[in-house]
């Protein structure tokens, strides 16, 4: 039997990408999304990927979300926590509500989801818990104080639930994007983006989704068994740790 794989935001962007990786690779993939109902119906059509809407920053839809897909198609052995939103301004600008939204998004969303199935996979003695945090989560980015907050909390996330989970069989990791061509990137002002970030970029482009997503599926592997509490970056050069 395949095993299944779940992906937050699995229907655009670099989600989009790892879905049909994983796909690709043999996975029977399941791929949440938050709102954009005919981007995902598209995304099923044309992928035949099973899609499911819910809120990954609400704990108990992660819960009966989580339920659904395991009726649906068996136990999950692969979580990409790959859901992030953006609300770029500087600090001193910033209103609660951009704050909030991010963290519940791209951070709270990580204990809604890995809570829900790190049980089952500790019965199982196997899992993959792989996330999706950034290159402004390593270094910090001029307008980004609430993702750059969450993308960092990503990493003592997986080093803590790593350790928590090693000996069960579950090996937990991060992945670290740089600037990728999806339409997240594609709203920084295009100045901004001209002057200030691509020159920074030494491969001297954007990356592409499917380099990240070719990260998640050596992750996942179960080769990859002896990976984790790790952190693969890919940002073209753009920042080296
Ligand atoms: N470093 C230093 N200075 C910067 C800067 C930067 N990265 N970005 C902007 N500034 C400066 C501007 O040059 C400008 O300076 P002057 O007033 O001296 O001209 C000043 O800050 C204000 O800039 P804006 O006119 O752009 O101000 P704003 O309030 O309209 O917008 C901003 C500020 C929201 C930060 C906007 O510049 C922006 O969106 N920047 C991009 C932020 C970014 O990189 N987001 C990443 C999105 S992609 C992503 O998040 C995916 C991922 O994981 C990589």
């Amino acid at each position: 039997m395949a095993r299944v794989a779940l992906v937050t935001g699995g229907t655009r962007g670099i989600g989009e990408a790892i879905s049909v990786a994983l796909k690709a690779a043999g996975y029977t993939v399941a791929a949440t999304y938050g709102g954009n109902d005919e981007a995902a119906h598209k995304f099923r059509d044309d992928t035949g990927i099973h899609v499911y809407k819910w809120d990954v920053g609400d704990f108990e839809a992660c819960k009966d979300g989580i339920a659904k897909v395991e009726a649906d198609l068996g136990p999950v052995d692969v979580l990409v926590n790959n859901a992030g939103i953006t609300r770029d301004g500087v600090l001193h600008r910033m209103d609660p509500a951009a704050w909030r939204a991010v963290i519940a998004t791209n951070l709270d969303s990580l204990f809604n989801m890995t809570r829900n199935v790190i049980e089952g996979m500790r019965n199982r003695n196997y899992g993959r818990i792989i996330s999706i945090s950034s290159i402004n989560g390593q270094k910090g980015q001029f307008g980004q104080a609430n993702y750059s907050a969450a993308k960092a909390g990503v990493f003592g996330f997986t080093k803590a639930v790593a350790q928590e989970n090693a000996a069960k069989g579950v090996t937990v990791n991060a992945i670290a994007p740089g600037y990728i061509a999806t339409e997240m990137v594609k709203a920084v002002p295009e100045e901004v983006l001209k002057t200030k970030i691509l020159p920074l970029i030494p491969t001297g482009r954007l990356g592409e989704p499917e380099e990240i997503a070719r990260c998640v599926v050596f992750l996942a592997a179960e080769e990859a068994g002896f990976i984790t509490g790790a952190t693969l970056t890919a940002n073209g050069g753009q920042y080296m740790t």
